[in-house]
């Protein structure tokens, strides 16, 4: 509607502009004036042509941003697990190694985590949505999504993820792990609110909300052995992290 307006107010002032120097020239003045009719009908469908295509730009640019995420990456990382016995004397063989690839656009990062080898822990998409400032894990094992506030001192902001993958891509990454401790707290049953990216992700499949451990009241805290979890591995800073969901 807007679009339609404009279109018409310009074309108005187009023909007035014409109409203006048609009286000024008498050559101009003297032609025939169904010749002045066609070049404003001419001019208007171009200004037409002109708006639809720029709307049809603007409209794929837009598509484009949701469903076409900009690059993938892929980078490995090994860790010292420094909790897992003692340094020095429990020195394995080799560093076990966490691979991911990740989809990094402006507003939101996916990391797809496969199964890791030689090691407990489930594969899983992780989603960062920077713009509602949330994290989901689908856990594919599973298949359940589990959803947590946007921790940004662990997760780089989408350039500095893409500069610590680009850096990644030249070798493996000798680095240490950090354990995060999460715990189910309720069911979503409505996921819109939690925004397109994550809606897409957990369409279908039961999702939870979740809370650090150490945020929980004490109580919560003494039930740890009868919980039911799993872990995740993934990294998207200069250190791996091991998730454990616990279902309380
Ligand atoms: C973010 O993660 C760090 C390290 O795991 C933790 O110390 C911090 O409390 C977390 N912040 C929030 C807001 O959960």
């Amino acid at each position: 509607m807007v679009k339609i307006a404009f279109s018409s107010a310009l074309a108005h002032k187009a023909l007035g502009k014409e109409a203006t120097a048609a009286v000024k020239d008498p050559e101009l003045a003297s032609a025939p004036t169904g010749y002045e009719r066609s070049t404003g009908r001419c001019l208007l469908t171009l200004l037409g042509i002109a708006f639809i295509l720029s709307g049809l730009i603007v409209g794929g640019a837009c598509l484009y941003r949701y469903f076409i995420p900009k690059r993938v990456y892929h980078g490995a990382m090994q860790f010292n697990d420094l909790s897992a016995g003692a340094e020095g004397e429990n020195q394995p063989y080799y560093l076990p190694q966490v691979e991911e690839e990740v989809e990094i656009s402006d507003n939101m990062a996916v990391i797809s985590v496969p199964p890791p080898r030689f090691r407990p822990g489930d594969p899983a998409y992780i989603l960062h949505d920077f713009n509602r400032k949330l994290t989901a894990y689908l856990d594919l094992t599973l298949r359940t999504c589990f959803v947590i506030p946007l921790n940004t001192s662990v997760v780089l902001p989408p350039q500095d993820l893409v500069d610590l993958f680009s850096q990644l891509m030249s070798g493996s990454y000798r680095s240490y792990l950090v354990h995060e401790d999460l715990v189910v707290t309720e069911r979503i049953d409505d996921i819109k609110p939690l925004g397109f990216y994550i809606r897409r992700l957990c369409d279908g499949k039961e999702t939870y909300r979740m809370q650090r451990r150490s945020n929980l009241p004490d109580g919560r805290i003494q039930k740890r052995a009868a919980e039911d979890c799993f872990t995740i591995q993934h990294f998207e800073n200069m250190f791996v992290t091991e998730t454990r969901i616990c279902k309380a």
